[in-house]
C-alpha cells in the first residue's frame, strides 16, 4: 500500500515496510502529542468523523489525533440526527461530506459498508470498524504495543505466542490483528472460544497456508499457558440476534488474578481493544488485575493517539520536515 492519498479498508492492504514505515512515524509522533510540543503539519485540513455505531476510543482519538496535529473535525454520530433520517442514502451521504473534507473514517455496522463509502468518496477513507469484519487502526496500535513491549524491533515479534479468547465470531478486533500478524513468521494462534463463537475458518486457513500454528480450543486454561500475549475479545452483545442468546455467554471466560498467577508465565501480557464489560458477572477482565503491570490495556489506548496521528500525517502526506 502507498499510503498517500490511499484508503485503508483492511489490514491485508499493508506490507511489513507498511508498518515499519507507520511505527517509526508513530515514535517520532509520541515527542508532539502534548500541547506543548505540538505539531501543525494538517493546519487547515478538516476530518469528517462518521460514527454510525457506538464509540468512545475510536471516534475520539482519531479527533484528537487530528487535533493534535492541528486539523479541525468535523463529526457525525447519529443516523437520525443526519438526513439519512430522511431517506438519503450512504453513497450520496458521503458524496456530499466528501466535498466537506479532507479524509473522512467511518465506522458502520454492516461488514463491507466502509468499502463500499471508499468507492464513492473523492478523498481517502479509514474504516473505524465495519460490523463483524474489520478495524483496521485498531490492529495497527495493538500491533504497536506489542512491538513496544519487544525493544521496538519488528523482527522481535516473530515466534510470538498469542492466545486470543472469548468471542472470536464477531470481535472485529480479533479478526484484524490475526490478519496482520500474519505478515510475521511461525505466530503461534491459541483461539479460546465457545464451540459457536470460534473464530472465522477463512481466516485460519490463511493463517495455517503461511505456516503459523493454529489451535482451537474451549479451555480457558489451556490458552492462558505458554502464551506472550493474552487477548481478550467482549462477547459481542450487539451482534447476536436477541440479547437472550447472547447472555448464554455472560461471564463466559473471565479472567482474575488468581486464573493469571496460576496459568500464565511472568512476562505474559494481557490485551483487550475494550471497551471491557464491567457489568456484574461479564467481566471478561476482573478489576483485580488493573493494577498488574502485565495489564496494558491502558498502554493500547494510549497508543492510539500516535499511530493514528502517523496515519493522518501519512495519507494526508504531510509535510514531515516539519517535525525535526
Ligand atoms: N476499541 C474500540 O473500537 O473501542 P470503541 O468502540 O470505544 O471505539
Amino acid at each position: 500500500m502507498l499510503f498517500k492519498n490511499s484508503h485503508l479498508l483492511s489490514v491485508t492492504q499493508l506490507n511489513l515496510e507498511n508498518i515499519q514505515t507507520l511505527f517509526s512515524l508513530a515514535l517520532q509522533m509520541e515527542n508532539f502529542i502534548s500541547y506543548r510540543h505540538h505539531k501543525p503539519l494538517l493546519k487547515g485540513a478538516v476530518l469528517a468523523n462518521l460514527f454510525f455505531e457506538p464509540s468512545t476510543r475510536t471516534r475520539l482519538s482519531f479527533g484528537s489525533a487530528f487535533n493534535r496535529l492541528g486539523g479541525a473535525v468535523q463529526t457525525l454520530t447519529d443516523a437520525q440526527t443526519s438526513s439519512l433520517s430522511k431517506g438519503e442514502s450512504l453513497e450520496d451521504t458521503i458524496r456530499v461530506i466528501s466535498g466537506y473534507a479532507d479524509v473522512i473514517v467511518i465506522r458502520h455496522p454492516m461488514v463491507g459498508a466502509v468499502a463500499e463509502a471508499a468507492k464513492i468518496s473523492r478523498v481517502p477513507v479509514i474504516n473505524a470498524g465495519d460490523g463483524a469484519g474489520e478495524h483496521p487502526s485498531q490492529a495497527l496500535l495493538d500491533l504497536y504495543t506489542i512491538f513496544k513491549h519487544r525493544q521496538r524491533d519488528l523482527n522481535n515479534i516473530n515466534h510470538l505466542k498469542i492466545s486470543i479468547i472469548g468471542d472470536l465470531k464477531y470481535s472485529r478486533t480479533a479478526h484484524s490483528l490475526a490478519k496482520l500478524l500474519n505478515l510475521f513468521d511461525k505466530i503461534e494462534f491459541t483461539f479460546v472460544s465457545p464451540e459457536a463463537l470460534q473464530f472465522p475458518e477463512e481466516i485460519s486457513q490463511t493463517l495455517q497456508k503461511r505456516g503459523h500454528v493454529v489451535r482451537n480450543t474451549t479451555d480457558l486454561a489451556e490458552g492462558m499457558k505458554h502464551c506472550d500475549v493474552l487477548y481478550m475479545a467482549r462477547i459481542q452483545e450487539e451482534r447476536f440476534p436477541s440479547a437472550i442468546e447472547a447472555a448464554q455467554y455472560k461471564g463466559f471466560y473471565s479472567i482474575n488474578r488468581q486464573l493469571f498467577e496460576a496459568h500464565c508465565h511472568p512476562g505474559t501480557i494481557i490485551m483487550h481493544a475494550l471497551p471491557r464489560d464491567s457489568r456484574e458477572g461479564w467481566q471478561e477482565i476482573h478489576q483485580d488485575l488493573d493494577d498488574l503491570k502485565n495489564l496494558v490495556i491502558f498502554d493500547q489506548t494510549d497508543n492510539g493517539i500516535p499511530v493514528r496521528m502517523a496515519l493522518f500525517a501519512l495519507i494526508l502526506d504531510a509535510d514531515l520536515q516539519l517535525l525535526q
